[in-house]
């Protein structure tokens, strides 16, 4: 069976969700493909090598493989991984891993399990791996659409976006960072998760792409004062506003991904992403 399932973009909120604010979070149209067939032992391939169930390789998979054990107890089973969705850049492709791995697994040997247990499975497999983690990953991937968070209201963002990659990063290190900075500065922290808060909330209405820029200039200029930029991302960043584009962060900065509004010109080095209606599903 094959199974598949999107990466993600958090449009608005990234870090401010972390204190108890509002996130605007896309599926987006690039997905992860996981391949299973059932067999005497598990073998695992993917773009980063072939295991067995070697966590240190393929953590993910192999700690949805566990769990999905704990459902239903099967000799083996051959895994292929092939992702559109670039590794470690804020766009989503470990919670696109883990939620189109226990699909696939549940499609061949029936598990029995619907998109909810998946979803909840999946959110668990993250945080064993992670230690900590808000689930909105492995939420947009079973689910798709766009939706604010934290109560999970549907929101229409009928837009396309170009995306530029700065490479991976660590989102445990950024988050840290941000919690250090709050911890010296608390008045002036929270009121710019506040603000960022009221930027996610309008842009959850949004319909005209100038106000939606506006939002996005507004909220990387936030995002900047709170240390999660980088001189490399601000000076790209300058350079698009020199063209008249506006652009900002996506996920936890320092690197990784930063995105604008697609309006049928493509920055150099970018790529254009739209929002995925269409959570995991079933391909085969
Ligand atoms: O690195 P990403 O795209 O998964 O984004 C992390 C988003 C943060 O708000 C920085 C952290 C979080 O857990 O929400």
């Amino acid at each position: 069976m094959i199974a598949s399932a999107p990466g993600k973009i958090i449009l608005f909120g990234e870090h401010s969700v972390v204190y108890g604010r509002h996130a605007v979070v896309s599926a987006i149209n690039l997905r992860c493909r996981v391949k299973v067939r059932k067999s005497s032992s598990f073998k695992i391939k993917s773009v980063l090598g072939e295991s067995n169930l070697d966590f240190d390789r393929h953590p993910y998979v192999v700690q949805a493989v566990r769990r999905f054990l704990e459902v239903k107890n099967i000799p083996g089973a051959e895994i292929e991984i092939e992702s559109e969705i670039p590794i470690g850049s804020g766009l989503g492709s470990s919670g696109a891993v883990i939620v189109a791995t226990l699909a696939a697994l549940n499609a061949e040997f029936k598990g029995g399990m619907d998109k909810e247990d998946i979803f909840q499975m999946a959110k668990q497999v993250e945080i064993d791996v992670q230690g900590r983690a808000s689930g909105i990953d492995p939420f947009i991937s079973t689910f798709g659409g766009s939706w604010l968070f934290p109560e999970r209201k549907k929101v229409s963002m009928p837009f396309k976006f170009f995306v530029i990659n700065f490479g991976s990063r660590s989102t445990a290190e950024m988050v840290k960072k941000v919690a250090e900075l709050r911890e010296r500065h608390p008045e002036v922290m929270e009121k710019i998760f506040d603000s960022i808060d009221a930027v996610s909330l309008e842009a959850a209405e949004i319909k005209s792409e100038d106000r939606l820029e506006e939002l996005i200039a507004i909220n990387q200029s936030l995002l900047r004062a709170i240390g999660v930029s980088n001189p490399e991302i601000d000076e790209t960043i300058a350079e698009l506003e020199r063209k008249g584009l506006k652009a900002k962060i996506t996920g936890a900065g320092g690197g990784g991904c930063i995105f604008g509004l697609y309006k049928g010109e493509k920055p150099e080095g970018s790529f254009v992403v739209e929002p995925e209606k269409e959570g995991v599903r079933v391909e085969e």
